[in-house]
């Protein structure tokens, strides 16, 4: 067991907490509509006093937004939409100021359909160099009419686009998403540059989108998409992802990160199949760290949260890495909204009913995401928050059609909403054209409801969520040492209770009568604690009386 501490220079990412800024929704500073640098800049303040140690920044570079920004068309520059890359650099000077290191998005998987690559590869004739780049096939039938296969793409619709000679190019995200040939080396050799691209400006580490996708195995005949869903090969024989010589990529970025002082970090995005396979992403000798997306996965539940958290303090201690912690982002359902739906909702289903069907319980969600979140937050290994929780945002379901940015919504035929619930614009004031967000009205709408949840007025109440948010990072900060956990032996079943060095415990009540507190002084909890109980939906902190 490792027995660093978070502040050792080379291991501050071990025992983070890491808040994620999806950039077009957090502040736009030029009233645009669409969040912007400077709207980050001018709002360091606010991740300051909240007491996080580092930001992710989703993806900035330019991007035609067909996917959010996923869809990159130069992945050294900064989006004109949102900055130029002096103020990139000023950021990066006030969060340093802040004392606030910064983890940049990086999308390997695929360029936009406006990257100079592939207007390069579109132009050039099948077979080419520049086609290489990419994943051209022939299509099938005599003038290759029919795609090279049957395969579904993430979003919805076919995986292959048609460029209009008999050639199709691959896409497993959005069409304007191309996927990259990870064989080819100028592919590899031009990431690495990128790698070092942001290092020299200053970039503590990296977020990999995608991680699992890079490496496929294409030999033909291409199987069809039944076989693909029904294959039933060893591990990391899997055709499309999770394929074992993905892990050369990342061995030689870590010599990358390596040849930096303090090393450059990473985060795998990798969604595989087990945590077994997910630890492997995590290697020391690879990116580092992975997202843990089991406790997203959990329901609310002590025994599926215990057994989570024993799986991948083991996994992270046998990989020689830290594990990391999530319930939200800008991929899924926010989780104050998560728990407050009956455990097993079809989230898909829920979002096509605009959230009311069935109807959340608002304020048991909330609780209950509390509870998660500072139980999370005493866990050994690195926490990731996402904007907008620490002011106990739901997500919003109810956005009408026609403002829908999502590429899923319209690759689905109009079958899933997507994501766009959890990406509204934050709310900074309680009054305003987008509620502080900008000057003008933001880029998707906000409810009614954001104007009581905005950061002006959770600042005034100290049992806000904000407020809580900001004590429990303040605590973990003085308490957090070694990487360690010992488990309570005699907590009851609907409770899990652990303690940390130095004595500190963490104890959630996931049932609903209150039970007893443990001895000691009461830290920071959840929620109030009425007769010096811990009653359900709540976590408390406690450390040994003076
Ligand atoms: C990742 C991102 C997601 C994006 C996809 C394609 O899963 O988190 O937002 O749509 O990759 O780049
Ligand atoms: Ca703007």
């Amino acid at each position: 067991m490792s027995e660093l501490r978070a502040t050792d220079e080379a291991s501050w990412w071990r025992q983070a907490v890491v808040y994620q800024i999806y950039p077009r929704s957090f502040a736009d500073a030029n009233g645009d509509g669409i969040g912007d640098l400077r709207g980050i800049t001018s709002r360091v303040d606010h991740l300051r006093d909240l007491g996080v140690d580092a930001v992710w920044l989703s993806p900035f570079y330019p991007s035609a937004l067909a996917d959010g920004g996923y869809d990159v068309d130069d992945h050294r520059d900064v989006d004109p939409k949102i900055g130029t890359l002096a103020e990139f650099d000023d950021m990066v000077a006030a969060l340093k100021a802040a004392g606030i290191r910064l983890i940049v998005d990086i999308v390997p998987n695929h360029t936009s359909n406006r990257h100079v690559w592939f207007r390069e590869a579109l132009a050039a004739a099948p077979g080419s160099p520049a086609r290489d780049r990419y994943v051209f096939r022939r299509g099938e039938g005599p003038d290759g009419e029919r795609p090279p296969s049957d395969w579904i793409a993430n979003f919805g619709g076919s995986a292959w686009e048609p460029v209009g000679d008999g050639q199709w190019y691959l896409h497993m995200f959005a069409p304007e998403q191309p996927d990259l040939n990870w064989q080819n080396p100028e592919v590899r050799a031009d990431f690495l540059e990128t790698l070092r691209f942001w290092a020299d400006r200053g970039v503590d580490g990296f977020r990999v989108d995608v991680a699992h996708g890079l490496a496929k195995d294409l030999t033909p005949p291409l199987p069809s998409q039944a076989e693909l869903d029904a294959e039933d090969l060893p591990h990391g024989m899997h055709r499309l992802e999770d394929r074992d010589e993905v892990h050369e990529i990342y061995e030689e970025w870590r010599e990358v990160f390596d040849s930096y002082d303090p090393p450059r970090t990473a985060v795998a995005e990798a969604w595989v199949d087990s945590a077994p396979r997910r630890a492997r992403y995590a290697s020391p000798e690879g990116l580092g760290q992975a997202f843990n997306f089991d406790l997203l996965l959990a329901a609310w539940d002590a025994a599926e949260f215990r057994e989570v958290i024993e799986e991948n303090l083991a996994l992270s201690r046998t990989s020689g890495t830290s594990s990391t912690w999530v319930f939200s982002n800008h991929d899924v359902v926010r989780h104050a909204t998560r728990y407050a739906l009956p455990a097993g909702t079809d989230l898909k289903a829920w979002l096509r009913s605009d959230g009311t069907d069935p109807k959340p319980d608002a304020e048991a969600g909330l609780r209950r995401a509390r509870a998660a979140t500072l139980l999370a937050l005493a866990l050994p290994g690195s926490t990731y928050v996402y904007q907008g929780e620490e002011l106990g945002l739901p997500e919003v379901a109810d956005l009408p059609p026609d403002v829908l940015q999502d590429p899923t919504w319209v690759r689905s035929g109009g079958t899933r909403k997507g994501r766009d619930g959890c990406r509204v614009p934050l709310p900074w004031t309680a009054t305003g054209p987008s509620l502080g967000f900008g000057p003008g009205p933001a880029h998707l709408p906000q409810p009614a409801g954001f104007a009581e949840l905005s950061v002006e007025r959770q600042r005034a109440d100290e049992e806000s969520t904000l407020a809580f948010y900001t004590r429990a990072l303040a605590e973990r900060r003085r308490l957090q040492t070694a990487e360690s956990l010992e488990w309570a032996p005699d907590a009851p079943a609907d409770v899990v209770r652990f303690s940390r060095p130095g004595g500190w415990i963490s104890i959630t009540n996931f049932g609903t009568d209150p039970v007893p507190l443990p001895a000691g002084r009461v830290v920071v909890a959840s929620a109030p604690l009425p007769d010096g109980q811990l009653p359900g939906d709540t976590t408390a902190w406690l450390e040994p009386e003076a």
